[in-house]
């Protein structure tokens, strides 16, 4: 994968390249792009970021494997976690031996209101968007739900961004690589500088609680409680389970797929779980013969900390009403019972819609390979976790994956 972040001269073509070139580095008896069958990349709107639908043809194109099919998968924020699914699907048909999946977004090239706007597409466009909500807002009443059913703070919420910028800060990828703590004395040493009062914030949630350092956005949901608007591509190489071996002796086995769909928000029972998360995660656990409780660590779709706290919830690590309590008393952190969103999750590492869910799968792969550099989770890991969700969970899709030796 690329780095996430904000890259002004690059292009959505020019980052698929870039982790297009870096997959086929990463494949350990190499692979010749010829050998590659079918493409499938998830992408919600370059026609919106970009002015540029159509776009998988044309990523083939740059990446020099046309004519073969090249299809562009669209399911908000879940398209690359669905483009995945698809790259399995075309495998288990028998089709395919062979398939590449991806996923892209640019998304920096407008301004935030604009990028707000096209985000705000994947909701209800009839009676979502006009009664003025957007994403920062749909999340923002998904946690005041969750406040109102159980005993929680924003500051539950503000423990999961520290979590996510701790783990970001191992990881080179990350758009917002910093910890929290290394912001807050950064903030203070500016004021030092500028001769103006040194705030005196006793630790990192009352940093987060002041308004001046970390803004309201749509409350309880502030700066430090939204993933980034961001730019950058992921890409995977997906073989038969007969062929694996000849490209590499170390693979990783995906041993479990669901995906479930759903109407939009305001249509719901509820707004603190939901519930195509949950149908996902069961299918996926049903097919790879496990339970939530086998999963070694997970990366899961926390577009905002409210997101996670739910996630964990509805793939069952925690029971209903404990995912805050959870991520409270660090069950969740890299040394906790649960460790999720090792890369930094979508918070730190950052959040180019379309390309997500295939940056989840890099961070798992990397993982259960032992190749994570300083972040590395110690033990034997077995199982990772995917979990990515489009808009307000009408689509999710979860996957598991296995190391065998
Ligand atoms: N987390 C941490 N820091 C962030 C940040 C984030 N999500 N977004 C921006 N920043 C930082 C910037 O680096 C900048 O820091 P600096 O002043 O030290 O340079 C500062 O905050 C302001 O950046 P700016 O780009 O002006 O912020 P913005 O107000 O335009 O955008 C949000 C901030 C939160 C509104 C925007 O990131 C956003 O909309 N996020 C949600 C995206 C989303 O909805 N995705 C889909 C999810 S389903």
């Amino acid at each position: 994968m690329t780095k996430f972040g904000a890259f002004k001269d690059k292009t959505s073509r020019d980052l698929f390249v870039e982790a297009f070139v870096e997959m086929l580095e990463s494949v350990d008896k190499g692979i010749n792009p010829k050998e590659i069958e079918a493409m499938y990349v998830g992408n919600f709107t370059s026609d919106l970021f970009e002015n540029q639908s159509h776009i998988a043809p044309i990523l083939a194109s740059w990446i020099g494997v046309n004519p073969i099919p090249a299809t562009r998968v669209e399911d908000a924020c879940a398209s690359a976690g669905v483009a995945l699914r698809q790259g399995i699907l075309a495998i288990a048909s028998g089709l395919y031996d062979i398939v590449l999946v991806g996923g892209v977004e640019k998304m920096t090239d407008l301004a935030t209101e604009k990028v707000t706007d096209s985000l705000a597409i994947a909701a209800d466009s009839q009676y979502e968007i006009p009664a003025g909500f957007t994403f920062p807002g749909f999340y923002a009443a998904m946690a005041t739900s969750y406040m109102d059913a159980y005993d929680v703070t924003p500051e539950t919420f503000m423990k999961v961004g520290i979590k996510n910028h701790n783990n970001g800060s191992l990881n080179e990828k990350a758009q917002f690589g910093a910890k929290i703590s290394t912001l807050m004395e950064a903030r203070r040493a500016s004021a030092a500088k500028k001769g103006l009062p040194v705030p005196e914030w006793k630790d990192e949630l009352a940093f987060l609680s002041d308004d001046r350092a970390n803004p309201i956005v749509a409350w309880p949901m502030r700066l430090y409680d939204c993933s980034p608007i961001s730019d950058g591509a992921a890409v995977v190489l997906l073989v038969s389970e007969d062929l694996a071996k000849k490209f590499s002796d170390n693979p990783i086995y995906v041993v479990g797929s669901g995906q479930a769909s759903d109407g939009a928000l305001h249509d719901r029972e509820t707004l603190n779980s939901i519930p195509a998360a949950k149908l996902a995660g069961e299918q996926a656990y049903q097919m790879a013969g496990i339970t939530p409780q086998d999963i070694d660590f997970a990366e899961v779709h926390d577009c905002f900390t409210i997101a996670e706290i739910i996630a964990t919830e509805d793939l069952g690590f925690f029971e209903r009403g404990k995912g805050g309590i959870a991520a409270e008393e660090n069950e969740t952190s890299r040394t906790g019972k649960t460790p999720i969103n090792l890369s930094g999750g979508l918070k730190s590492k950052g959040h180019p819609v379309g390309a997500s869910g295939v940056g989840q799968v890099v961070e798992v792969w990397k993982q259960l390979r032992g190749t994570a550099g300083e972040r590395q989770l110690a033990g034997n890991l077995k199982y990772g976790l995917t979990h990515n969700v489009g808009g307000t969970g009408q689509t999710c899709v979860v996957h598991i994956f296995e190391k065998r030796n």
